[in-house]
């Protein structure tokens, strides 16, 4: 029979604790040390969470040694390559996939009619100053969303839930096109109900006042079917990704009882970091400052420098030891949108290519196990969609969104208690 218990031994007084181990339906088991304190008198103590699992959830799994990543349990290629973006944000909210494409289009519908802000809202864009970096006033703009929504709590209503999560997907789009518009003083464009999610997150961007939208010399709209695809695509490779830093948050701060908006709007700050989502911006500067192909193995020396806290960034991840299968997913993305006529930045391209070349056949990336990670390749193509630099990472906060809500959701639900970790004391 499986013994489904672990003993620890205090060496010091010969005492025994057994404690169980919980069993997952994927990946390794886990100690149950919620009584740790209360039986033995003594905390454990894992700075950074590298070993410990906060929660249970159902939303998605990462097996980091083989690459792999489960949305809902089906695998990020398949849904990826036959769903849309607004299909995945259903799956991870309400763990079903449309039935058929009218299902799938009434959601987008719905979506897109959830789009508007509250007019009041507006004024607090215009209270920021020009060049703000869009993720601070996002945040802010999170925050207050909860203001004017405040019918959020009924833990008995599921449909209150799903309202709550489909109006931020919804108004995500509309709140990160404001905040860029307002970061470089453009009138803001108000979303146009008639065209797709995606669609018309690129059309608020874009558009000149008015609604017209900007033209090319042949008098074409600029808005490719193909852009839509591929920006699709990004969304739908950001979606989920487990108990990372900003989803932690999220999940702690809405441990407290607040309002999920404004847990939300904690982990569009905890995104922001570079060494979270933050990052993607981060690769862009540094493929323009190497400039040339030519300078990558002066660069890698500079990233293997222990004296210097400088890293490459879009490489290496806590739980993926092995290739991240979303940047791998982007990777081929770049490669098939090239050839379909979005032309990539060939000198980034040519660049991010070499250093990953380059790292993965050196040692210090071999023995610490470091791949390019989600962040790596997608600047690339967000460059290729005329997209700023300073969006990349609201960018991801529109990806990220279905599934920080479908955690919050979870989260409370589960009636889980408040967090409220312990500390190894070393002051006077
Ligand atoms: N460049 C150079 N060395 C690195 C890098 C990197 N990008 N990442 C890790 N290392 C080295 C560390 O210096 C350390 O070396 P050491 O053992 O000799 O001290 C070792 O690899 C382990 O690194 P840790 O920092 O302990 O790994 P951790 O799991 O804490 O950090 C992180 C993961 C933050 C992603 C890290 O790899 C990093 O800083 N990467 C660059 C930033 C980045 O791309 N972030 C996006 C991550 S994906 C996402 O959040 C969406």
């Amino acid at each position: 029979m499986e013994n489904n218990t672990i003993t620890l031994i205090n060496n010091s007084t010969g005492e025994k604790f057994n404690f169980d181990l919980i069993n997952c339906t994927r990946g390794p088991k886990a100690i149950d040390f919620g009584k740790l304190f209360e039986r033995t008198g003594i905390f454990s103590y894992d700075p950074g969470y590298a070993s410990t699992a906060g929660c249970k959830s159902t939303i998605s799994y990462i097996d980091g040694n083989n690459g792999i990543l489960l949305y809902r349990g089906i695998p990020i290629q398949d849904l990826v390559s036959k769903y849309k973006f607004t299909d995945i944000c259903q799956l991870l909210i309400s763990d079903k996939l449309p039935k058929n494409d009218i299902e799938s289009k009434e959601f987008d519908l719905e979506l897109r009619q959830l789009g508007f802000l509250h007019e009041g809202l507006i004024n607090i864009f215009k209270a920021f100053p020009d060049g703000a970096h869009p993720m601070a006033n996002l945040s802010s703009a999170v925050g207050a969303l909860s203001t004017f929504y405040k019918d959020y709590v009924d833990i008995s209503d599921d449909n209150g839930y799903q309202m709550m999560a489909k109006r931020m997907i919804a108004k995500i789009t509309t709140l990160v096109a404001f905040s860029y518009r307002n970061s470089i003083g453009y009138p803001y464009i108000y979303p146009d109900i008639s065209r797709s999610y995606v669609e018309n997150f690129l059309y608020m961007l874009r558009a000149f006042p008015y609604g017209k939208l900007g033209v090319n010399i042949d008098g074409e709209v600029e808005i490719d079917p193909l852009e839509v695809e591929a920006l699709d695509k990004i969304f739908s490779l950001h979606a989920e990704h487990g108990q990372n830093a900003s989803t932690t948050t999220v999940r702690n701060v809405a441990s407290t009882g607040v309002h999920p908006y404004a847990a939300i709007s904690a982990g569009i700050n905890a995104l922001w970091g570079p060494s979270h989502g933050g990052a993607n911006e981060k690769v862009l500067n540094q493929l323009a400052e190497i400039d040339d192909v030519s300078n990558v193995p002066k660069f890698i020396d500079r990233v293997k420098d222990k004296n210097d806290p400088f890293r490459l960034m879009g490489f290496g991840h806590r739980v993926y030891k092995s290739y991240d299968p979303r940047a791998k997913a982007i990777k081929n993305l770049k490669d098939e949108l090239d050839k379909k006529g979005i032309k990539m930045n060939a000198k980034f391209s040519d660049i991010a290519e070499k250093l990953e070349e380059v790292a993965l056949k050196d040692e210090y990336f071999i023995e610490r196990k470091l791949y390019p990670n989600v962040d790596f390749y997608s600047g690339i193509i967000l460059t290729a969609l005329k997209i700023p630099v300073s969006l990349f990472t609201p960018i991801f906060v529109i990806g990220r969104m279905p599934g920080w809500c479908s955690q919050v959701i979870e989260h409370i639900k589960s009636g889980a208690r408040i967090t409220r970790p312990r500390q190894v004391y070393e002051g006077k």
